[in-house]
């Protein structure tokens, strides 16, 4: 039986009071209720340490939201993996769409990032996801499946173990997102793990952890989770307090039980 997984990003977003009462909120309701779900948060950069000092006697995996491919040097602004990892990070969010669409991130400096995270044993959560235009043009597997093989190029098949991948529709994130539909994230999933298959073989695809991201809510979060190659929901605005995602964590909770 395959595990989910389910956590939220908080984008550029919470005090460091607001990411100490959040990670205590968290801590507290998991020390009473060990999850069958793996959880993951990744906050800003600011708190990272804070909150995974925070969590670190409970099994949520604590994430950065970006990072620099090089081990160190003149890079104005930016964060290695390492530093990351001397922060107690466990992953690393990597192409998300809003730094490919404001920031410049292309497929190849996600492809950098990858390499790098994995040489300092962190786990990438590597997102794709088509945009409105791609969806309409009817390009929309070619889109992801693009995005993915340029982001794992020169991943080994020791090192794919320890990808996590992201299907997060561009046209579905954020205050004027529309969720996909169940069975359209369904068949995307489906497309990428076909590509994942294709070059690691049966075995990876199949342990491969696909998440679903994009407007995901209470309302719609068993609906997508049910779906065959949804293992687990990447979370936005919906989990940004930590009682929406403590009930979400223990939905999903729900569904892994009954599955057993
Ligand atoms: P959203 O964000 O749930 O607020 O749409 C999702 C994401 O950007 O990962």
């Amino acid at each position: 039986m395959k595990r989910y997984w389910i956590g939220t990003g908080w984008k550029m977003n919470k005090t460091y009071a607001e990411a100490e009462a959040y990670a205590r909120a968290l801590a507290d309701f998991l020390v009473s209720h060990p999850p069958r779900v793996q959880v993951f948060i990744i906050p800003p950069f600011t708190v990272l340490h804070r909150v995974s000092d925070l969590l670190k006697n409970t099994p949520v995996q604590v994430g950065a939201q970006n990072m620099h491919w090089a081990e160190s040097g003149a890079f104005t602004g930016e964060i290695s993996a390492g530093m990351l990892q001397d922060c107690g990070a466990h992953l690393v969010e990597l192409g998300h769409s809003e730094r490919r669409a404001e920031f410049g991130e292309t497929d190849y400096t996600v492809n950098l990032k990858v390499l790098a995270a994995l040489q300092h044993r962190l786990q990438p959560l590597v997102c794709v996801g088509e945009t409105t235009r791609e969806k309409q043009f009817g390009v929309a597997c070619e889109s992801i499946v693009r995005q993915l093989k340029i982001a794992l190029k020169g991943v080994s098949l020791a090192q794919i173990e320890n990808v996590i991948l992201a299907y997060e529709p561009v046209w579905a994130i954020g205050e004027t997102g529309t969720p996909a539909e169940p069975a359209y994230a369904n068949a995307m999933h489906s497309a990428m793990r076909t590509a994942i298959r294709e070059l690691y073989g049966d075995a990876i695809a199949l342990a491969m952890p696909i998440l679903y991201g994009g407007s995901v809510n209470r309302d719609n979060a068993i609906s997508l989770i049910e779906q065959s190659q949804v293992d687990g929901l990447f979370v936005g605005r919906a989990a940004w307090q930590a009682n929406a995602l403590i009930e979400l964590i223990q939905m999903v909770d729900q569904i892994s039980e009954e599955r057993v």
